[in-house]
């Protein structure tokens, strides 16, 4: 079957090269987007090594003309796309939203509901059929939480984002998937923190692993997911229903 180009950003490390490998795997073509080239470098290795398709594009998704630059890259070397996984998030400091300086508010905003929002255009206008868009949001989008709480809230605009694209930019699906928390290098304090109590304490009895969220992306943007638009689907091991975050 002929497939579009999946765009992924946040491609190079954690959930997005988990989703990157998943997809790939699955006979996407991949455009990865990060910022740091050598770690892209890598990804493309590794990827044509397993026979996937793959160009990646170096970018700091806090900046708005990426979104057109990155959907653009992925036409002209795949002719077409079909999914797009928003991923990359910033969570620049940790402590109480009153101590927050303006310029990190700014990024965060920029980089987790701006740029998803941005890309969502380009891609919905960009040629290809039976498109979908998953948005990585968080547990934290859900339940406050201390020390990440402008992070929870633009986890929690991301959620409502994919619930107003959904219907903006229909047929293309458009869903959220919330995780808690996952060995990544970006919540490995929680994880080190966390671990041990979460591994007694959560349903699944055990943090979750990028591969974990992979899954539930690979299910929602495949012609399985069909009838499913405008969902945020929960992957967190059980962290909700016991009532208790574990991480970002
Ligand atoms: N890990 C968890 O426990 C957890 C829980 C809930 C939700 N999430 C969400 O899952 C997503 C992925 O998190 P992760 O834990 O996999 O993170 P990660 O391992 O730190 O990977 C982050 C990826 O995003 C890229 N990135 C970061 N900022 C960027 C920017 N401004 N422009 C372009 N690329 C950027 C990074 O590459 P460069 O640094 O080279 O740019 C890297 O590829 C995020 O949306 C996060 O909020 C994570």
């Amino acid at each position: 079957m002929h497939r579009g180009a999946a765009i992924i950003t946040g491609a190079t490390r954690g959930i997005g090269r988990s989703v990157a490998e998943t997809l790939g795997a699955k006979g996407y073509p991949i455009v990865g987007v990060a910022r740091r080239e050598e770690e892209l470098a890598s990804l493309e290795k590794d990827l044509r090594a397993g026979g996937v398709a793959v160009t990646t594009v170096a970018a700091n998704l806090r900046d708005p003309e990426v979104a057109t630059i990155v959907v653009e890259r992925a036409v002209a070397a795949f002719g077409s796309v079909s999914v797009l996984v928003n991923n990359a998030a910033a969570s620049p400091t940790f402590g109480p939203i009153a101590q927050m300086e303006p310029e990190a508010m700014d990024l965060v905003w920029a980089v987790n509901v701006r740029a998803p929002a941005l890309l969502a255009a380009r891609f919905a206008s960009a040629p290809g059929d039976d498109k979908a868009i998953v948005n990585i949001a968080s547990v934290g989008g859900l339940e406050p939480e201390p020390g990440i709480g402008l992070y929870n809230v633009s986890k929690a605009a991301l959620i409502h984002l994919t619930r107003q694209l959904a219907t903006e930019l229909a047929p293309v699906r458009v869903n959220a998937v919330s995780p808690g928390l996952v060995r990544t290098s970006f919540a490995a304090v929680l994880v080190d923190a966390l671990e041990a109590q979460l591994a007694r304490s959560l349903p699944a009895r055990r943090i979750g692993e990028p591969a974990d969220v992979a899954a539930a992306v690979a299910f929602l943007v495949s012609d399985e997911a069909r009838w499913i638009t405008g969902a945020n689907l929960v992957v967190d091991g059980g962290t909700l229903t016991i009532g208790r975050l574990g991480g970002p």
